[in-house]
């Protein structure tokens, strides 16, 4: 069945590959840039779209010449994690309409225990801590979110580590694998009957090659309490930034 994609980040690397290989399956792709009105985004779905059947929150960064966003938050935290999560409650409505609606989130093998001071922009932390950090956080927040919407499917993936991307070369100016490697799993897990009705687990692509499979994220995305008190946060923070 021929699925409409939205796919943040999808101007490069694995996101704009993973849409040039959903669109050849004959999918109808949304290609999502740098919008900064998210509201307006979905006034616009709503009116040109009945429903929205796969959301790949892929947007990400790492290094950057800025380590904040406009709003003085660390920018790792922002795009990797309160966006989407931003992203995901605005669609909702039109995710849910979808007979087989899915979430899938851009996680990594880099994951630290996230510091609530740091996502509330309190404490100053390195580049890697802060891109680790918003990692777990997003992994954190689908596991919830998987688990408290049951008609939704909710996979964190780590796409493989060290893949040709300009993230990559960037932060490296090397990699280990070809950014096909990610974009692969994209396409399988937001298409694919078998991972359908899939939550509370993370695909690790780094565990085959050249396809990985469902492996343990960090033990803090397993701790219900660490992941209330995020998303409590979470939810706290959006609000004052709106
Ligand atoms: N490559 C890897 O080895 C690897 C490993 C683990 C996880 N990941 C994750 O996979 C996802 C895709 O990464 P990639 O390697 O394909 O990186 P990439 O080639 O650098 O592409 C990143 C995408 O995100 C967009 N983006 C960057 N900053 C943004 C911002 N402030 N607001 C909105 N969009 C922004 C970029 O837009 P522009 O084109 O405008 O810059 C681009 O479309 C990321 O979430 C990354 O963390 C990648």
């Amino acid at each position: 069945m021929k699925k409409t994609i939205l796919i943040t980040g999808s101007t490069d690397g694995i996101g704009k590959l993973a849409a040039e290989k959903l669109a050849q399956d004959g999918h109808k792709i949304l290609v999502h840039g740098r919008l900064k009105n998210i509201d307006q985004l979905y006034v616009e779905l709503n009116s040109k779209f009945a429903k929205i059947d796969v959301l790949i929150n892929n947007a990400g960064v790492f290094l950057s010449k800025q380590a904040k966003a406009q709003n003085g938050l660390d920018l790792r935290f922002m795009v990797n994690y309160v966006a989407p999560y931003y992203i995901t409650n605005q669609l909702m409505p039109l995710i849910k309409k979808s007979a087989d609606p899915r979430i899938i989130n851009l996680s990594s093998a880099a994951q630290e225990t996230v510091s609530i001071e740091a996502l509330l922009g309190e404490e100053s932390i390195s580049t890697q801590s802060a891109y680790a950090q918003s990692k777990l956080a997003i992994t954190m927040w689908s596991f919830k979110l998987g688990k408290e919407n049951k008609e939704l499917t909710v996979i964190p993936v780590n796409p493989g580590s060290l893949l040709n991307t300009k993230m990559v070369q960037e932060a490296y100016g090397k990699f280990w694998s070809s950014a096909d490697k990610g974009a692969n799993i994209l396409q399988l897990l937001a298409t694919k009957d078998k991972y359908k009705g899939l939550t509370d687990k993370y695909f690790d692509n780094d565990q085959g090659n050249p396809l990985g499979h469902f492996g343990r994220a960090h033990g803090d995305a397993y701790n219900q309490d660490l992941i209330d008190e995020l998303i409590e946060q979470t939810n706290q923070l959006v609000a004052s930034i709106k």
